[in-house]
This record gives structure tokens, C-alpha cells and sequence, in this order.
């Protein structure tokens, strides 16, 4: 008979969340996980991989969670109880934690060959991944390409975290916290977390840094209160880099519709992938994130505030409420012009009549706006060029018109796949010059200009950087 979960009566229950816990070192974390969970009245089902028993015991698992811990696809027990397909089709949330290397390539690829990656293809329930892996593994092409095929395809991820790992190398990799994780999975099931608000003294914060010769140093001032830290927090014991702590990011994404009637709108090709990845790793590096986004087939990234919007009045009026920011990110690709004739009623359409006349005003400059000088100006103002001509010297050109600080360059003509793609090759345009950077997963672009952004506000540079001076 399965022990009985704390709290765990059909009143209390809050969400269902199925837990696929993957083959790594990281899954003595999850014990913390699920008992984290079912203090918050979720109910937890586990279902451990083969590779995930030489770390935890199902036994653990079935104790905490108060249910039994599926392991096998052709177990007879289970199919008469409850199938494999109904196992992942009654839960509000999948979640795979730790999800390795070997889970990812699985997703991937669709394989059905055991009893998780069979679930993870049969259902159409929302998937929250919490990578955990060797950095090297992480940063392999082979990984990087799946995860911008998983987040393409709506995967959410949350982590991994910066650290030492279990093998002694530094990096990417380490699984996200239990609070941390508890916390993205109760947002996902729109449950307040017990400890919201408490954890970062974002709103009142300022943070000074200081380079020396052995990197950088903040004071991080919540409320008043002098703090002395370096730009490494300690989150739950856990040294995680965080050299944005104390800023707010404002980044726009995906396109702007602007009506015609109430069916048929003027739009483009933008999927949002880029500025929903650079929101992220903005949020990876501690910053408080603002994204207001166009209409986009995206969750909202772990630890960001999506504000939703649908014209390029709506987006620059959710720009204006969000300020003051540190930062501004323009990734979105608001439409050129909106539509002054639009109706209330559907346009109907009959062979004896001439095709409507749109009138079309420009819209509002949302980055140029921001760019222009005032006490609200971020202090860096990033915006985007997408061209399919002379990317360099248009690129150069807009950042002049614009008044931005920097611009993102990247050549969008037909072939290269930019838009609505997984993959990016961009020029970044400073006042200093031209870098240009390699092609990269859009996931990989975000990371890289975040730590680029965190430099500006004084972090030190890393190798993964490159020669980026
Ligand atoms: O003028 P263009 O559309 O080429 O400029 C692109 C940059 O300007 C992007 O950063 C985009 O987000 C921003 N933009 C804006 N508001 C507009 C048009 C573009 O913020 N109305």
C-alpha cells in the first residue's frame, strides 16, 4: 500500500504534475523536489528511467509522493490501473527532471523505447524540462541543437544552472534548485508560491560594480541596506553567477498584428523564438525581466513577466508602463504601419465588388522612443536590424537613426532561414565597432549577448565568450 502524501486529500489538490526523473547524480535533488510539491498540495506521480534507479530509489519516490512509481511500459499492473497514455494525459504538467542528455535526444528524435520517452510522445500536455548534464555534453552541437528544437516545439526549459558540478568542472549544467524548480511548476499551474516575492530584492535594489584584478565586485543595496556580494549569489547553498541581481530587463518580442477586421490582420513571419530566448538568459543572469510580446505561440520563459499584446499601440504603451528598466532589448518586429480603415465588422468579399483600399498610417517607433534621451532612458538600449541587403552598413546606419546603443544585425533574405528558424548569424554594432559572430541557436545568441550585456554592467568576461573583446 503507498504511504500517504502530506496534505494529500482530494480538497488540498492544487494541480497534477507527472515527474520523469532521468539517469544523473542531480536526481537526489528531486526527493527535495517532490516533497517541496506535495507541501504545496500537488499531486505528484513519478515515473523513474531505468538509468534514474542507480541514483534514487522508487521506493523514495513512492514514499514522498504517496503514489506508486511507474518504471516499466509493459507492466501489466500498470496498464490495468492506468495506461500509459492516461498516466500522461491526466496530469496538468509533465516535467522531466533531471532531463539528461540522453532524455533530450530521445524528445528529440520521438523514440518511444521505454516507459518515459512513450509518455513524453503520447501526450500533448504542457513539458517543463529541468536539463542536468556534464558542461561539455550541455554545450555539445548535438545537445544545443536539441534544445532549440524542443523549445521551438514549446518545450519549456528551466536551468541548468551555472557551478561546479558533481565531476569537478565548472559551467553549465547543474540541475535548477528544488525552491527554484518548485517555484517555475507552481507558476505553471498558476499556484502562488509560499515564498514569492521573498527571494530577490529586485523593485528597491541598486547594484554598483567594480572591476579589479581578479574580476568584478557588486554592492547590492535592497532597500537601503548595504549588502556587500560579488556578482556570484548563493542561492540555498548553491554559488550561481548572477551579475545582473538588481537590474530590470525590458525586451520586446515576436510580431505585432494590426487589424483589418475582426478576422484578417497585416502581420509577419517573426515567431518570437529570439527575444523569448534573450528574456531567459537575461533571467538566467539574475535580472528582473519584463517581456511584452506580439502574438506568438510561446510560454512564457521561467522567471520572466510576459506581458501579452497584440498591435504596436498595445506594445508601446506596455513599454511605457514597464519603466524605468536598465536595459531594453527591441527583438520584436513590430509592423511598419497599421490600419486606419479597419472595421468591426468581417469585410465580405463578392465578385462584383472591388477589393477594399487599406489606409495605412506609419506606426510608432518603439526603440526609438526608448533611444531618445530622457530620465527614463535605459542606460543600454538594444535593438535589432533584420535586412536582407548591405547588413553592415544598413545596420551601422540604423544604429545612428535610432539612437540606440547597440544593434543586432542579422541577414534575414530568403535561404537563410532566420525567421521562424531555430538558427541565427548577427553582427553586433557598438559604438566601438563591428563584431561579427558565428552562426548559433538562437538559445546560444541569447546567452551570448546577455553575458555581453552583464559586461557592460561590469561582470567579467567569460572564455565561453570567445575573443568577444
Ligand atoms: O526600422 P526597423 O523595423 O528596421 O527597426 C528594427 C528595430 O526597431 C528592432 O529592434 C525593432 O524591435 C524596433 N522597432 C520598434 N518599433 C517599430 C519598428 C521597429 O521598436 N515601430
Amino acid at each position: 500500500m503507498a504511504a500517504a502524501a502530506p496534505d494529500d486529500t482530494m480538497t488540498a489538490l492544487r494541480g497534477r504534475v507527472l515527474l520523469i526523473v532521468g539517469g544523473g547524480i542531480a536526481a537526489y535533488k528531486i526527493l527535495e523536489l517532490v516533497r517541496l510539491l506535495t507541501a504545496a498540495h500537488v499531486d505528484v506521480r513519478c515515473v523513474l528511467t531505468k538509468a534514474g534507479t542507480e541514483f534514487v530509489t522508487p521506493f523514495s519516490l513512492q514514499a514522498l509522493s504517496g503514489h506508486p512509481v511507474h518504471q516499466e511500459l509493459f507492466s501489466l499492473t500498470d496498464e490495468q490501473e492506468m495506461g500509459h497514455i492516461a498516466l500522461s494525459r491526466s496530469a496538468d504538467l509533465l516535467v522531466v527532471a533531471p532531463a539528461t542528455a540522453d532524455l533530450l535526444a530521445k524528445m528529440t528524435v520521438g523514440l518511444a523505447n521505454d516507459l518515459a520517452s512513450t509518455l513524453l510522445l503520447a501526450t500533448d500536455t504542457p513539458v517543463l524540462a529541468a536539463p542536468a548534464m556534464n558542461v561539455r555534453m550541455w554545450e555539445h552541437p548535438a545537445t544545443r541543437a536539441n534544445v532549440a528544437t524542443l523549445k521551438a516545439r514549446g518545450i519549456e526549459f528551466i536551468g541548468p544552472d551555472e557551478g561546479v558540478m558533481a565531476c569537478g568542472e565548472y559551467g553549465f549544467g547543474r540541475l535548477a534548485e528544488p525552491p527554484v524548480l518548485r517555484d517555475a511548476i507552481l507558476a505553471r499551474l498558476n499556484i502562488a508560491s509560499p515564498t514569492s516575492g521573498s527571494a530577490r530584492p529586485h523593485t528597491s535594489s541598486t547594484m554598483t560594480c567594480t572591476r579589479t584584478e581578479t574580476g568584478s565586485s557588486c554592492d547590492i543595496v535592497p532597500g537601503g541596506t548595504v549588502v556587500r556580494s560579488s556578482v556570484e549569489t548563493t542561492v540555498d547553498g548553491t554559488t550561481l553567477w548572477k551579475p545582473l541581481l538588481g537590474r530590470h530587463a525590458l525586451v520586446t518580442a515576436g510580431p505585432t498584428h494590426e487589424p483589418i477586421d475582426p478576422v484578417r490582420y497585416l502581420g509577419n513571419r517573426s515567431s518570437g523564438l529570439q527575444g523569448y530566448a534573450i528574456a531567459e538568459a537575461l533571467a538566467a543572469l539574475g535580472a528582473r525581466v519584463t517581456l511584452v510580446s506580439g502574438p506568438t505561440n510561446l510560454l512564457a520563459p521561467a522567471g520572466v513577466t510576459l506581458r501579452r499584446v497584440e498591435t504596436a499601440l498595445e506594445m508601446e504603451q506596455a513599454v511605457r508602463d514597464a519603466l524605468p528598466a536598465d536595459i531594453a532589448v527591441c527583438a520584436a518586429a513590430v509592423a511598419d504601419w497599421r490600419v486606419t480603415n479597419a472595421v468591426t465588422s468581417k469585410i465580405k468579399k463578392s465578385a462584383d465588388t472591388t477589393p477594399p483600399s487599406l489606409h495605412l498610417v506609419p506606426n510608432p517607433d518603439i526603440l526609438a522612443a526608448l533611444s531618445a534621451p530622457g530620465p527614463h532612458r535605459p542606460s543600454l538600449v538594444v535593438g535589432f536590424a533584420a535586412e536582407t541587403d548591405d547588413v553592415e552598413a544598413n545596420a551601422i546606419a540604423k544604429r545612428k537613426r535610432k539612437g540606440c546603443d547597440w544593434i543586432v544585425a542579422n541577414d534575414v533574405s530568403v535561404g537563410t532561414n532566420v525567421m521562424g528558424g531555430t538558427e541565427n548569424t548577427v553582427l553586433l554594432i557598438t559604438s566601438d565597432g563591428v563584431e561579427h559572430w558565428p552562426r548559433m541557436t538562437k538559445t546560444d545568441l541569447a546567452l551570448r549577448l546577455a553575458r555581453r550585456i552583464a559586461r557592460r554592467f561590469g561582470a567579467p568576461a567569460l572564455s565561453a565568450d570567445g575573443d568577444m573583446n
